[in-house]
């Protein structure tokens, strides 16, 4: 349904917004970092009449980054950064009660997916703020002639931050990027924290399955496969690891995790969940192997970790058991159950990661357009790292609105640390 009000938009039904207002509201609690940067951004207006497109998950935890944006002047188009992760009562909330241009509506089609994306580039964006990298591998791809606009972006996510590296290889890359992903207050807490107790969420509202007990495979051993196995191990699962990175593979062991090839692993798993950032991990010959009444998930950022081509082609029938919940009927009787079309589970089926660890993640993001403002033409093209005393500083908030006090170096322990003639 197009949007009745005067900011423009595409979302569901701006009858949900009420609705959206409340729940965004409520995440607003568990984000004190956040609030503590709109207040100041309302008094500096430091991106005063700043065009900001913005391609995220369109949750209630973006929309309290939204807002942070807008009471510090930058006029701010938002649109899905996945088909499947809109809370459409926040879309709706957003364009109805906070008039902030949205697109996103849970469900599009990939022609609306990419409609959307590209309404945002229609507003000429002088910062990019992405999740995946869609809008800027578009702009890129479609509007050259919008670069000379651009001073610099954003990337919230390890997928995305891949194909910026390729992009810059390539010589495409334009405008410089700052990788939120790679900030110690983003990973360390979103990717293992947030993707660990989300993917949890995720399945268990889709599917209501008791995890202890499970023998639960974990694809892929990066921050949120790491956070994934914990969270897993802490419900009673037996945590089986697959990983292709020797090191990351002998930490899983060491973390007490069975490691083993993804093929031993299809034969024994009962929730396969795949968070590796490449494609096709669970393939044909993976599906074949699996036991009658396998789970298959994904918590990557795009919807091709698992072959989803291969297990509709192995299928004599397939049908929708549950909402995010497809049964796959194979020649042999065994049913293999995929989940939220294969797409980010978490976000699909439950309502991605929390507000506490998306309130440090979303301070990254608008510490880091501060920061593009602060310095535009003088940020060298490149996929930069957040400044380190910006993440620093979003440690020290968070500590602080935890109730939390920690130590600092005395004189003494400092010149100690800066000298290198004291030995044994
Ligand atoms: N990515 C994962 N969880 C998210 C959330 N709650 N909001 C925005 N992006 C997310």
């Amino acid at each position: 349904m197009t949007t009745p009000t005067t900011t423009p938009g595409d979302v569901r039904d701006v009858r949900l917004a009420r609705e959206g207002v409340l729940r965004i509201e409520w995440a607003a609690r568990e984000m004190p970092v956040i609030r503590r940067l709109r207040e100041r951004f309302a008094r500096e207006k430091p991106l005063r009449g700043v065009r900001v497109g913005a391609c995220l998950h369109v949750t209630t935890e973006t929309a309290n980054l939204a807002l942070a944006l807008r009471d510090g002047g930058a006029d701010v188009t938002l649109c899905a950064s996945n088909p499947l992760s809109t809370q459409d009562d926040v879309a709706a909330a957003l364009v109805a009660e906070y008039g902030i241009p949205t697109y996103a509506v849970k469900g599009e089609d990939n022609e609306r997916y990419y409609r959307h994306i590209r309404a945002v580039l229609d507003t000429r964006p002088q910062i990019t703020m992405d999740d995946g990298c869609d809008l800027v591998a578009t702009l890129h791809q479609e509007r050259p002639e919008q670069l000379v606009d651009v001073i610099g972006g954003t990337e919230e996510t390890t997928t995305g931050v891949v194909r910026l590296h390729g992009m810059l290889k390539d010589g495409a890359l334009k405008y410089p990027i700052i990788a939120v992903n790679e900030a110690d207050t983003k990973h360390l807490f979103d990717n293992r924290y947030g993707t660990g107790q989300s993917t949890l969420d995720g399945i268990t509202r889709a599917t209501n399955v008791l995890w202890a007990g499970k023998t639960v495979v974990v694809v892929g051993y990066g921050w949120c496969g790491r956070g994934l196995a914990s969270r897993a191990r802490g419900m009673g699962a037996q945590v089986v690891v697959t990983e292709v990175n020797p090191v990351r593979a002998l930490e899983a062991m060491m973390d007490g995790f069975q490691v083993m090839p993804m093929a031993g692993a299809a034969e024994i798993g009962d929730i396969f969940v795949t968070l590796t950032g490449d494609i096709n991990v669970v393939d044909r010959h993976h599906l074949e192997r699996m036991k009658d009444g396998a789970i298959v998930a994904n918590s990557g950022h795009f919807n091709d970790e698992i072959n989803i081509a291969a297990l509709a082609e192995m299928a004599e029938a397939r049908r929708q058991v549950r909402p995010f919940v497809e049964e796959f009927r194979l020649g042999d009787g065994r049913r293999l159950y995929l989940l939220g079309e294969g797409r980010l589970i978490n976000l699909a089926a439950a309502e991605g990661h929390p507000a506490s660890v998306m309130d440090m993640s979303f301070a990254n993001q608008a510490l880091s357009v501060e920061h593009l403002v602060r310095n535009a033409g003088r940020i060298t093209l490149g996929v930069h790292r957040v400044p380190e005393e910006i993440d620093h500083e979003i440690a020290r908030l968070k500590l602080r609105a935890m109730g939390v006090e920690i130590d600092v170096l005395t004189p003494e322990q400092e010149a100690y640390l800066a000298s290198w003639q004291m030995g044994t």
